[in-house]
């Protein structure tokens, strides 16, 4: 069984559809914690609906970045997790998480890479006027939304389309691109367990 983290600062509309694609296609996974850094997220919310524990911090509480990611790589530590998905986090992560799970942190963001990185990528590429746009899931390195493209899928900007309408095209997408990367890493690491024993 795979252990997976779910890092969010928002909705969490990505990490449900995680959860619910574990649940409902019998992924050999579970989501053993959610991560957030704003007590206020939506997030949280899904996380008691689904029973999935929660580990919740104020960044202004810590002095430093590593402080905090070294709290968070114990908690990790204690449930066991294997890979981590960023969804929706909306924090560079550090080299103390880096270092602890190299290989290990996986992301989603709404462009294709390396359009449009950073914040509010829907709007940077409706506002640029290109007709093509979409998503990536792809490795976390220390840049911003820079590591090793995982896979992507692309997303027609047409003449009616407004930037709400485009948004809801791209949830649409990630929420079906974000499992199936999912589910392609879960049986990885099964296999690599296979071998190990
Ligand atoms: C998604 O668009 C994701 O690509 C980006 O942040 C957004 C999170 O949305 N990194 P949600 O919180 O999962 O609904």
């Amino acid at each position: 069984m795979t252990k997976i983290a779910v890092f969010a600062s928002g909705s969490g509309s990505n990490f449900q559809a995680l959860a619910e694609a574990i649940q409902t296609e019998g992924v050999p996974a579970e989501i053993s914690i959610l991560i957030s850094d704003q007590p206020d997220a939506y997030a949280i919310t899904r996380a008691e609906h689904l029973g999935i524990p929660v580990f919740v911090f104020r960044t202004k509480e810590y002095s430093s970045k590593a402080e905090f990611e070294g709290l968070i790589v114990e908690k990790l530590r204690e449930a066991g997790v294997d890979i981590i998905f960023l969804a929706g986090y909306m924090r560079l992560i550090g080299e103390t998480l880096l270092t602890a799970f190299a290989g290990k942190i996986v992301n989603i963001h709404p462009s294709l890479l390396p359009a449009f990185p950073g914040k509010d990528a829907i709007g940077q590429a409706f506002n640029a006027g290109v007709k093509v746009t979409g998503v990536t899931v792809h490795l976390v390195d220390e840049g911003m939304d820079t590591g090793p493209i995982i896979d992507q899928e692309s997303v027609r900007i047409d003449e009616e389309d407004t930037r709400d309408t485009l948004q809801k095209k791209i949830q649409q997408i990630e929420h079906q691109l974000y499992p199936k990367v999912m589910k392609q890493l879960v049986s990885a690491a099964a296999k690599r367990e296979e071998v190990k024993k």
